[in-house]
């Protein structure tokens, strides 16, 4: 079957926060491409909010100029773009008083029969007045839906009271807490790889996989975010969230159905059942880094304190390697490395399930050549799969192995990009489909076990490892993982 694209119905999206930083990188241009490829219906209009004194036509001039920043000139078709810039509205509200309010009412009054959605860009500070505002001016309508992005709180009970301020005006069923790994098409792979072929569901566990392991590695720092990374890290900016929904996905039995409750029921089964890291037994199990100066591609690139707004002491990590460990009859016993960082030498995430050795080896010698299966999720970049198999290299000269991936590569075989993870999710919420967004639970249960985990760091005082910019992390988290006689995965390829 080819892509087709299924117009969605009219909606009226107020993105607050509309003049920020993911409103310009990633929501206008997911929403352009999706008009443009025709999947928005009129007269759905898109309304930006913010506190910014614009008009409606400074605000689209604001939404040009992003849309030519972060989309590709090619991209640009001018017929397309004039009509997505028509859809275009601005109100200027006060989330924290009255200011506003009665102005964006009155701009979307004519649309109470559409889809109502609210996107919440903005610091999670404001989720609260903003979910109240909205309920004050009898905002909500029976189709409204409102997406809250990350960061959800920075331990279980910050979630906590952003999730209970928000379920006072609104019912879960309207909620989408977004996490836009679980947008990426590779993601979405995952499951079809699992869940749509026989040949892995048998050997999905612990008898047969060894260790299984997911790394998120990038080459970017902290970029002009260091206000907001310097308070969170990287525990709570990538492992409490797309890194555990990552594993979840990995680790899951299969839903019932490839509906929102079913799968989210699994994910929260599978977070439910990891071991608990704490004081005990953190020193083994996790290795905090922060990066030093150094060079990417060989570029020099300055260290974290230096990234920092002002050049101060810190003591955030940058970097976490860990193990992780599923407690369930299917997964005991098999260790989750997950490891990711900022100034890595490469961007790359991929996944990756080592099998374990055959059993036993017919082949004599040659056969002390033989290495276990892996197979080899690429997420980003080169999105593909590969399943190295082992193969007798062809000729003569004896039974001699190599080994050989399989390989699936995306871009080959699909030709055209990949849709960016948010035009899908964007595209979800109006479709009023839950699926690939967090229940407050899950949410919920991934704060129960990091927060332990940062507890103890902080409880145990210890400063980041520190790594060069350039590398794969502090020395300590390759011993994290020799220690149990493994290695992390390196592409021969
Ligand atoms: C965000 C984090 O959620 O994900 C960033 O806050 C990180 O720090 C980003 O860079 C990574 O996303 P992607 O899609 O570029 O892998």
């Amino acid at each position: 079957m080819t892509s087709r694209i299924v117009a969605v119905d009219p909606f009226d999206l107020v993105v607050f926060g509309g003049t920020g930083d993911l409103a310009h990188r990633k929501l206008f241009p997911s929403l352009y491409r999706r008009d443009r490829d025709g999947q928005l219906t009129d007269p759905s209009r898109i309304i930006g909010v913010s506190r910014s004194d614009l008009d409606r036509k400074a605000f689209r001039a604001d939404v040009k100029k992003a849309l030519e920043a972060f989309v590709p000139a090619e991209e640009l078709d001018k017929t397309c773009l004039a009509r997505f810039l028509d859809r275009l509205h601005f109100v200027s509200v006060d989330a924290k008083s009255d200011e506003g309010w009665d102005d964006l009412k009155a701009l979307i009054a004519d649309g109470l029969d559409r889809v109502r959605a609210f996107y919440l860009a903005t610091s999670p500070d404001l989720f609260d007045a903003i979910a109240h505002g909205l309920s004050k001016h009898a905002l909500i309508t029976p189709k409204t839906r409102v997406v809250l992005e990350k960061p959800l709180g920075r331990d279980l009970a910050s979630a906590q009271e952003i999730n209970s301020a928000v379920a006072d005006v609104l019912t879960e069923g309207q909620i989408y807490r977004i996490d836009h790994y679980l947008g990426k098409e590779t993601v979405q792979n995952l499951m079809a790889l699992r869940f749509a072929n026989v040949l892995f569901e048998p050997v999905w566990d612990s008898a047969h996989v060894d260790h299984v392991q997911i790394t998120v590695a990038e080459t970017v720092g902290v970029e002009g975010r260091g206000g907001y990374y310097d308070r969170s890290g990287a525990l709570r900016d990538m492992i409490q969230n797309h890194m555990l929904q990552l594993l979840c996905l990995v680790a899951m039995e299969p839903p019932s159905a490839m509906e929102a409750d079913s799968l989210r029921d699994e994910k929260l089964k599978v977070l439910r059942a990891l071991k608990p890291i704490d004081e005990s037994n953190v020193r083994g199990l996790t290795v905090r880094g922060q990066y030093r100066q150094g060079a990417i591609g060989g570029k020099s690139v300055p260290g974290y304190l230096d990234e920092l707004p002002d050049a101060a002491t810190s003591e955030t990590e940058t970097f976490v390697a860990l193990k992780a460990e599923v407690r369930t009859w299917r997964w005991a016993g098999v260790p989750f490395y997950l490891r990711t960082g900022k100034r890595l030498p490469s961007r790359v995430s991929e996944i990756v399930i080592q099998f374990r050795h055959v059993p036993l080896s017919i082949f004599g010698s040659a056969g002390d050549f033989l290495a276990p299966n892996r197979l080899v999720i690429r997420l980003q970049p080169d999105e593909g799969v590969k399943l190295y198999l082992m193969i007798k290299d062809p000729g003569p000269g004896g039974l001699r192995f190599r080994e050989v991936p399989l390989n699936l590569s995306f871009a080959e075989t699909f030709k055209g990009p990949n849709p960016d993870a948010y035009e899908r999710l964007l595209m979800d919420v109006i479709r009023g489909n839950q699926a690939l967004f967090m229940r407050r639970d899950e949410v919920e249960s991934a704060w129960m076990w990091a927060d332990p985990i940062l507890e103890a760091w902080s409880r145990l005082g210890r400063a980041p490892d520190p790594y060069t910019a350039g590398t794969w992390g502090p020395s300590t988290a390759v011993a994290l993982i020799e220690r149990d006689g493994r290695t992390w995965h390196e592409d021969p390829a």
